[in-house]
């Protein structure tokens, strides 16, 4: 007999756990079906955590290399990467012991095994035995993957992605990073900091594609300073394992040959579409983006009207937050309440030394959308608190409507700019102008003064701007 479920959830990343929880609430009868022993998907167990986790353990061992400028003298400082290791394991397996708990308070049915669609409204899974679930709804949440670059296959061993590169248990000599985007500068980062000689290639013309270009230009430079060698308008054509190195050739054949020990594919991710029957598929998906994304509606509801897809599965950013803010949105429409996701608004973050933070429309769009606007910059080299913490490289964008004088973008880079973002996006739901931003009373010293005095510059009366 088959278990009967108003919901089937199939993945239990930030999209899948939080909507099943979500549901849990509004007295959804759930399932949540996971192919990995452990809850919490790619963010929690090979993604966004574990790479938290190390640039933490890496930056504390930079700061601690030069700590003799803050008046700290120490002998002898030495990275140790089995205890990063073990400390990064540690804070997985908090975190996903904490979503275990949360499945077992809210009475959700965990499945481990790949769930297989093998109906509208039905859920093989495929574990040690095969067992039906049923349904009237289901909600697609199996997140993404790496993508792949043709002629450079995987190896998982000198040839990774981001899993394999946040579990090096030793620094590589030489690593060569594939990608200029928010995997490859992240993971670039640690092992550059832990001792690796560290080479990113980019294909376009800057790092951080799609980002405020002056923004990502300071980035490129202040990582060169941290020592890692950028080359841009670079492509990867082909590689070749000789038996102690890897040897990659560029596309421009004029170019050498570069060596590496270890190479990061860090080029992009892709849909999981593992939930789709190989076999016997009766389900004719509507999909977008050449192919690569499931068309859903505002109700996160695809063609096939009693399944729903979130995350990454769908246009958008390839984001935790994003997946999550679906997820709940997904089933609180499900149950008659009105939520919606504000897609103008969502924050993306790269977690450099400095961060690098963005929220709202960049001047290019703003152009492409004939929209007239004011901006203002503000240094961190004039803020107080970035100062004295001696990490005041970076500046803050603001963009506002020359018409209503309305926050349209924010865009940083400097310390915390993580935390900074959240600010802004609190700003910008609420529809702050930038006299808004202004007439307010920070804190002082406070890295978020950085907020009004940008905002003072767009009203053009900064009091520290030169
Ligand atoms: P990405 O799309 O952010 O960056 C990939 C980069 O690789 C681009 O700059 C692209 O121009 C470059 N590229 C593509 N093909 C190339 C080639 N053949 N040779 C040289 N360069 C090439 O992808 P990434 O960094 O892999 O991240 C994947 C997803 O995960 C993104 O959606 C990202 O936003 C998300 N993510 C977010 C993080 C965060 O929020 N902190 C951290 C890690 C990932």
């Amino acid at each position: 007999m088959p278990e009967k479920y108003d919901i089937v959830i199939l993945g239990s990343g930030p999209g899948g756990y939080v909507a099943a929880i979500r549901a849990a609430q509004l007295d959804m009868k759930v399932s949540l079906v996971e192919e990995k022993s452990s809850l919490g998907g790619t963010c929690m167990n090979i993604g966004c955590i574990p790479s938290k986790a190390l640039l933490h353990a890496s930056e504390l061992f930079s700061l601690m290399k030069e700590s003799a400028q803050y008046g700290i003298i120490s002998s002898e400082v030495k990275p140790n990467i089995k205890i990063m290791q073990d400390n990064k394991q540690k804070t997985i397996q908090t975190l996903g012991s904490g979503i275990e708990f949360l499945m077992k308070k809210n009475k959700i049915t965990v499945y481990h095994g790949m769930g297989i669609l093998t109906g509208s409204q039905e859920v093989t899974v495929h574990a040690d035995k095969k067992t039906t679930l049923k349904a009237s709804r289901i909600l697609l949440a199996t997140g993404g993957k790496p993508q792949e670059i043709p002629g450079i296959p995987y190896d998982g061993k000198y040839i990774v992605s981001s899993t394999e590169a946040l579990d090096f248990t030793s620094v590589p000599k030489r690593l060569l990073v594939i990608g200029g985007g928010a995997i490859g500068l992240e993971i670039g980062s640690i092992w550059s900091r832990l001792g690796s000689k560290v080479t990113i290639l980019e294909g376009t013309a800057e790092v951080l594609p799609g980002w405020d270009p002056q923004i990502a230009k300071q980035a490129r430079k202040l990582l060169e300073s941290q020592g890692i060698t950028f080359l841009l308008n670079a492509q990867a054509k082909s590689i070749k394992r000789e038996k102690s190195s890897i040897k990659i050739a560029l596309a421009n054949e004029k170019a050498n040959a570069l060596e590496a020990d270890k190479v990061l594919l860090a080029v992009g991710r892709k849909p999981v579409h593992s939930f789709l029957d190989k076999n016997n598929n009766t389900l004719d998906f509507r999909f977008t983006n050449n192919g690569k994304q499931l068309e859903v509606n505002d109700d996160y509801q695809t063609n096939v009207p009693s399944i729903y897809a979130i995350g990454d599965l769908i246009p958008g950013p390839m984001l935790a937050h994003k997946a999550s803010e679906e997820g709940i949105v997904a089933i609180e429409r499900m149950n008659g309440i009105a939520a919606r996701v504000n897609y103008s608004l969502i924050p993306k973050v790269v977690y450099t030394h400095p961060e690098i933070a963005s929220v709202g429309l960049q001047e290019s769009e703003l152009k492409e959308k004939n929209i007239k606007y004011k901006k203002s910059e503000a240094k961190f080299s004039a803020n107080g608190r970035a100062l004295a913490m001696g990490n005041s490289a970076g500046r803050i964008k603001i963009l506002a409507d020359s018409n209503t004088d309305t926050v349209l973008g924010i865009h940083i880079i400097g310390p915390n700019a993580s935390e900074l973002a959240n600010m802004a996006v609190v700003a910008m739901e609420f529809s702050a102008s930038s006299e808004d931003l202004v007439r307010m009373v920070y804190a002082h010293p406070t890295l978020s003064e950085i907020l009004k005095e940008a905002s003072e510059g767009i009203e053009g009366h900064s009091i520290h701007g030169g």
